[in-house]
């Protein structure tokens, strides 16, 4: 058996929506199927959510719940892997305590996830949380707290990782071996990374009004599938079109195998068949957005179904995650025990310790 211990999470500030699927999400299931683990943890990471959103719990509370239901309707079974809420294991904040003493500032600084999403945020110059700022220290605790060795996540937590790491060395330096260094697994798919909106814009944003949700019915599905940007230069059908830019090739990159072909559309054996088809003129974008459609529909439609089916035993759904979180926080007191031995903060349990201070106060 693999000694792999795999691990990851998602904020709950909204639904996830299909950039999350291929992003992540999909291979979480094929990794829980393939069984090649020790351990497999998805946990929801509502403190980290809060970091930014203090002045809005509510919103943080809904979206608990549905990004819980998010995780089960896409194949999630908490039978084989543990599902968990963050702020429940204050563990995670005690190991967070300890690693801020071993980052600074700068280093903080230069994390080019947190740059960017300063920038996106507004927080003018030093106006940001300090909780925020150090988000990827806690991100780091929380990896290491499961002594997690594999993090299926999208290119945006390169840095995070590459954070976690240093810290593990960094401790491990001055510690001794304690705590495992854990590698990132991007998506093998490059269109995954990083999934555009429908509308075309950079990435699938909730504010932006441009996600289509695991949890959109098929009529809504319809409508954005129907709405999305394809190329502005293709106007008749005959002309030639173009596939850069353009989000229904895209998201076809991201999802489309050949079996979809021959269910949808048996004219063509392949994706890159209808792309030549396309780039020479002669294939309308309605044709396209149709398959799009089906194979959307193909791929939704059993989480539409397995959602329907939690959503009528919610509390069934919180007893999932307490008892995730149960197990979950027992591993991680395991970590923090031998955490705390090795920082020599350990003075209740350690019997050498009071005797060695016993013989040094009666020599005096
Ligand atoms: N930062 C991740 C996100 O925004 C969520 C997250 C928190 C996470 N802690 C993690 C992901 C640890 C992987 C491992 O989606």
């Amino acid at each position: 058996m693999s000694e792999k211990i795999i691990l990851t999470g998602d904020r709950p500030t909204g639904r996830l929506h299909i950039g999350h699927y291929v992003g992540s999400l999909r291979r979480r299931v094929e990794l829980q199927n393939e069984g090649d683990f020790k351990k497999m943890f998805v946990f929801i990471a509502d403190a980290q959510a809060l970091t930014d959103n203090i002045d809005n719990p509510e919103k943080v509370r809904q979206n608990v719940i549905e990004v819980a239901l998010d995780y089960l309707s896409a194949g999630l079974d908490p039978e084989k892997v543990t599902l968990f809420i963050q702020s429940q294991i204050p563990e995670l904040c005690e190991l967070t305590f300890y690693f801020m003493d071993m980052v600074s500032v700068s280093r903080l600084q230069r994390n080019p996830t947190v740059k960017t999403e300063i920038q996106m945020r507004g927080f003018a110059g030093e106006s940001i949380p300090v909780g925020f700022f150090t988000y990827p220290i806690s991100q780091a605790a929380d990896i290491t707290a499961f002594k997690a060795t594999t993090i299926p996540a999208g290119e945006d937590q390169k840095p995070m990782i590459e954070q976690a790491t240093e810290i593990v060395r960094r401790f491990n330096n001055i510690y001794g071996p304690t705590l495992v260094e854990p590698q990132i697994m991007l998506p093998s798919n490059a269109v995954c990374c990083r999934l555009p909106g429908i509308d075309g814009k950079a990435k699938m944003s909730k504010s932006l009004g441009n996600c289509i949700y695991l949890s959109d019915t098929a009529k809504e599905l319809k409508k954005k599938v129907n709405a999305m940007f394809t190329d502005p230069e293709h106007i008749h059908i005959e002309q030639p079109g173009h596939l850069e830019g353009n989000t229904v090739f895209t998201y076809l990159d991201a999802f489309a195998t050949d079996e979809d072909f021959g269910l949808f559309l048996p004219e063509y054996a392949c994706l890159d068949e209808l792309k030549a088809h396309y780039t020479k003129g002669g294939l309308g974008d309605g044709t396209c957005k149709k398959l799009l459609l089906n194979i959307l529909n193909a791929r939704l439609e059993p989480m539409r179904q397995r959602r329907a089916e939690w959503q009528k035993d919610i509390p069934a759904v919180y007893e999932i995650l307490r008892k995730g979180t149960e197990d979950a926080r027992n591993v991680a007191a395991e970590t923090l025990s031998e955490v705390r031995r090795a920082m020599k903060i350990n003075y209740f349990e350690d019997a050498d310790l009071i005797a060695e201070q016993a013989k040094r106060f009666a020599a005096l």
